[in-house]
């Protein structure tokens, strides 16, 4: 065996055990209790939680937006993954008007295969279908292991948005060849509408963000989306639900045995809209922005009683310089937060705090999001699988500072928080890739995960 890990609290979506996982040529060979295997390496894990993996299925690297591009390309963005335990991330290639899927992923791998410190797969987002050309090419997608896409209901101006029609092009011909589609839900028309009162009124600040898409101007699309869905019979995955109505929406359609999932993120579960009043308001800029408190607690209980499906990043960082770029006008402000590195270790420390099960924050962080987009390797500790594998100290603290992150970013939203809990080493495929505080990991060593489509 190249790797022992010995004595850990073995985690997974159902359950928690005293156990030894052996690893051989990137997977686990084993797991067992006082397993007698020879080893290269043998780590104590006595005391620690020995998890799978998270898979961050919501980041945008090198990502061009609002003018820029978001401040951690493929090397940084990864590096931080592996130092806040995730072993996947999932990426956002945007195919462009005249492109085709296949051009923009292969252009997309080519930059990010040879930066890549954990494994990565990509969710395509499609912006236009080139005639309906486009749609021909989904078969070829999946065939080559992209089994989800993603439309945006918004950006109108950033040549992003998609019509309803688009839309539920999208979704039937997502379903005829056994992947999803990705839905970021909010009304454009409503938030142009309050967005051009607002500048006429000389109200620019960021709170005004908030105010030109507040909870019901996202719920109307998010209940939208979940409407088209139904109506077509196509399964659907709404990304960073951030509104308690729209929420409500994609659960009673969950309930009534649709194929919805729902994506929060931890900005979502930790901030209010109130960060936008704070003088550095405009750091914090994401769309959709934050919410009131009803539907972050909304959000937790959705949470606690497993009807938000997974907890992904949206992980999309700009430099201050460029939040600044909105200091007096709220639409200049790239949209976007920092989260990569955070979100395995704020859920697991909130199942530490006894909020959520431990088995709860792997489901969420890890098993589903396997599930759902068909990484058919990842996501579960188990014989056969991926040696994705994070070993987590639940007593060692640990306080967020843009100074203690690996990205490459100069804020973030999380500075000073405080996480009882933390993990202390991230494997990939058996190979270390971060070891108590350090990266320890190579770009490059990271593989692109081909997914399996939905049967
Ligand atoms: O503000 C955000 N979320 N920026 C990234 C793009 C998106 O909408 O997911
Ligand atoms: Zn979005
Ligand atoms: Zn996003
Ligand atoms: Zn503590």
């Amino acid at each position: 065996m190249d790797l022992l890990i010995k004595n850990g609290t073995v985690v997974t979506a159902d359950e928690s055990f005293i156990a030894d996982i052996a690893v051989e040529n990137g997977k686990i060979a084993c797991i067992g209790q006082n397993l007698s295997v020879d080893a290269k390496q043998t780590v104590d894990a006595a005391g620690k939680l020995v998890l799978p993996g998270a898979i961050d299925a919501h980041t945008h690297l090198a990502m061009p937006f609002g003018g820029t591009v978001s401040a951690d390309g493929y090397l940084a963005g990864t590096r931080a993954a592996a130092c806040g335990g995730v072993t996947t991330v999932f990426d956002y290639p945007m195919q462009k008007k005249g492109m085709g899927i296949m051009e923009i992923i292969e252009a997309r791998k080519a930059m990010c295969d040879p930066e890549a410190c954990v494994d990565y797969a990509f969710h395509c987002i499609i912006t236009d279908l080139n005639g309906g050309a486009l749609l021909d090419e989904f078969q070829a997608a999946v065939d080559n292991g992209i089994t989800s896409f993603k439309c945006f209901l918004v950006y109108k101006k950033e040549g992003m948005m998609v019509d309803d029609a688009t839309l539920i092009k999208v979704l039937l011909k997502a379903k005829e060849v056994g992947a999803i589609t990705n839905i970021h839900a909010e009304n454009p028309d409503v938030i142009d509408m309050n967005i051009e009162k607002f500048l006429k009124e000389g109200k620019t600040s960021a709170w005004y963000h908030y105010l030109s898409r507040p909870e019901f101007v996202e719920a109307e699309a998010d209940k939208r989306a979940v409407h088209w869905a139904k109506s077509v019979g196509a399964p659907l995955y709404i990304v960073h639900m951030a509104d308690k109505e729209g929420l409500e929406a994609a659960i009673a359609a969950k309930l009534e045995g649709h194929d919805i999932y729902v994506e929060t993120c931890p900005q979502y579960l930790e901030f209010t809209c109130d960060v936008y009043k704070r003088e550095d308001g405009r750091n914090f800029v994401c769309s959709p922005p934050m919410k009131g408190e009803e539907s972050r607690e909304a959000l937790w209980d959705a949470i606690k009683t497993g009807l938000i499906d997974t907890v992904a990043t949206d992980h999309c960082p700009f430099q201050s310089y460029e939040k600044d770029w909105g200091k007096d006008d709220f639409t200049k402000i790239p949209n976007g937060c920092a989260g990569v590195e955070n979100l395995y270790p704020y859920m697991l420390s909130a199942a530490g705090a006894g909020k959520i099960t431990w088995s709860r924050a792997v489901a969420l962080c890890a098993t589903n999001p396997a599930k759902i987009f068909g990484c058919t390797q990842k996501g579960s500790l188990a014989p056969g699988k991926d040696a994705d594998i994070v070993v987590y100290d639940p007593k060692k603290d640990f306080t967020i500072s843009v100074s203690n992150m690996h990205s490459d970013y100069d804020h973030t939203i999380w500075e000073g928080k405080t996480l009882h809990g933390y993990p202390v080493q991230t494997y990939v495929r058996g190979r270390l890739v971060y070891d108590n505080g350090a990266f320890v990991g190579q770009p490059g060593y990271g593989e692109f995960v081909k997914r399996a489509p939905k049967i």
